[in-house]
């Protein structure tokens, strides 16, 4: 990284915005720290969501010793072509305020596709970090890229050395699918936790901000977002674990009260991720699932699986919504009235497969896709874990059927949630191992929450015979490039969570050819 994330300059020169003249805004000058002010950028910087001609910019004002909600604070912008901030070819001024935490997203436009561009904010009297982002490539290219997707991330286990390796990349584009935050915490005093959190559990607008807030200074994740853009998802814990729609994991609560609690996580959510104002929330209501389009080379279907689900299915008499194993006479399980993705993103997804003029066509969402039949651990039966798509198997055999009439090119779902590597066929009949293969899987394993128990899991691949590829050891990420003819992907590990310096290393490499679903050993 060096200097160009901006991360090791400590010196942090102080600007005199020629915003305050003139404008009659409350803007503190240079002597914002004579007047009690602090750095402002502690929570470093972030681009997202590319197109061929721009990329949203976003940082938040989160001085140590705060700012009152009621300030508008006026933040400067640039944008150049070299890493030193000497070519600036966009700049202007947004204001922060205190309704959104005082973050600021800024759609970028006008810029040239395909190319790497740098940015920065002033504000307070004081320079953001530098950030380098990238625009997404003109329409008709094929040009390779790189990417890299990584998920669950929870702060008390451990430092985000996975962030820190993928940032070294500088990837073209970077992908979150999932748990970006932990809503809950170890009790206190356990011996997993290497760092706790501020807050024991985020429930509410001020809780949800808190916990962004401590994850946002962690130096990994600020280098990761200043070396890339980046495109989030979310799974279950940026609210809370295992919901499903209006519905909490908890027995007994109202789903209006449950969905108060949701408009405050995706408020926070918002607040903290470069994202379009397409996706600003509207209550507890806000819009994540997008096209991605990476010129011709490749089309990202990201989707929401968490804020249109029908209700957990086959829940027990004491009330509880949390995921469980259900045996395989669970109706629910095979019901085709339950969406997992709600119907309006379910004929979303069909279209954009149809018509996607892509060579590649990856659907970035936050689980493992491919059916897994597993133990319950209470009663050693078999059966089917209900939170994730085996939950909703009717709804995951509409999907595999409209990518197979879509004949989308290169079908390849990106996953997490499950804290451990996998490599699937996806079967166009889940249930028919000898059917046809339509899609590859590929998941991520944690950035440091906890994997599945690895000799139970591994004993059952036995009888899930279309995952080619199982581990659920160790912590990391996965890099992935692509061109036209393959896609090339690896598994990244991390030699220790609770090691700052960790150092990485390849697990497994596959690859994927142009026309032919399935992994191959790379
Ligand atoms: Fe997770």
């Amino acid at each position: 990284m060096g200097n160009e994330s901006g991360l090791a300059d400590p010196g942090r020169r102080r600007v005199l915005s020629g915003l305050a003249a003139g404008s009659g805004l409350a803007l503190i000058g240079p002597y914002a720290r004579a007047a009690g002010t602090d750095y402002p950028f502690t929570l470093g910087v972030a681009s997202g969501d590319p197109l061929p001609d721009g990329f949203v910019i976003w940082t938040r004002l989160a001085p140590v010793s705060g700012l009152q909600p009621s300030r508008e604070v006026a933040v400067r912008w640039s944008v150049a072509t070299d890493e030193g901030m000497r070519q600036v070819v966009h700049r202007g001024h947004v204001l922060a305020r205190g309704g959104l935490a005082h973050s600021v997203h800024v759609e970028v436009a006008g810029l040239q596709p395909g190319r790497p561009y740098w940015y920065r904010f002033e504000a307070l009297g004081e320079q953001s970090p530098i950030g380098r982002s990238r625009t997404a490539p003109a329409a008709d290219s094929l040009a390779p890229a790189h990417f890299g997707f990584a998920s669950c991330s929870h702060y008390e286990l451990g430092y985000f050395s996975a962030y820190r390796h993928l940032a070294q990349e500088q990837a073209d584009l970077v992908f979150f699918l999932g748990d970006y935050i932990y809503e809950n915490s170890f009790a206190s005093g356990s011996t997993k936790i290497v760092r706790a959190h501020d807050v024991i559990e985020a429930s509410d607008l001020a809780g949800y901000r808190a916990r962004y807030t401590q994850y946002k200074r962690d130096p990994d994740l600020q280098a990761l977002h200043a070396s890339a853009p980046c495109v989030a998802t979310w799974d279950d814990h940026e609210v809370q674990n295992d919901y499903a729609d209006r519905w909490s994991q908890d027995a007994g609560v109202s789903p209006q009260a449950f969905l108060r609690r949701r408009a405050a996580a995706y408020q926070a959510f918002y607040e903290h991720i470069p994202l379009r104002r397409t996706s600003l929330p509207q209550g507890a209501d806000m819009r994540i699932y997008r096209r991605i389009d990476f010129g011709q080379l490749a089309r990202f279907h990201v989707l929401d699986g968490r804020q249109y689900r029908s209700e957990q299915p086959c829940i027990p008499a004491n009330g509880s919504h949390r995921g469980h194993i259900a045996a395989p006479d669970c109706a629910d399980l095979s019901d085709s009235r339950r969406t997992l993705l709600g119907w309006e993103q379910e004929a979303w997804l069909h279209e954009g497969l149809a018509r996607s003029p892509a060579r590649w066509n990856v659907i970035a969402q936050d689980l493992l896709v491919a059916p897994m039949l597993q133990r319950d651990p209470a009663t050693l039966s078999l059966g089917h874990w209900t939170d994730g798509w085996d939950g909703y198997a009717a709804c995951r055999q509409r999907m595999l059927q409209a990518i197979d009439r879509s004949q989308a090119r290169n079908p390849v779902f990106w996953g997490g949630d499950i804290h451990s590597f996998w490599t699937t066929d996806l079967h166009l009949d889940s249930q028919d191992p000898a059917s046809k293969v339509v899609a590859t899987e590929f998941v991520g394993t944690s950035v440091t929450s906890d994997g599945p128990p690895y000799d139970a899991f591994h004993a059952l691949m036995p009888l899930n015979p279309h995952v080619k590829f199982f581990d659920s050891r160790q912590r990391g990420y996965v890099s992935v490039t692509l061109d036209e003819r393959r896609m090339s992907t690896r598994f990244q590990t991390i030699s220790e969570r609770r090691d700052p310096a960790a150092t990485a290393s390849t697990l497994q490499r596959f690859v994927v050819e142009d026309g032919r679903a399935g992994a191959l050993l790379g």
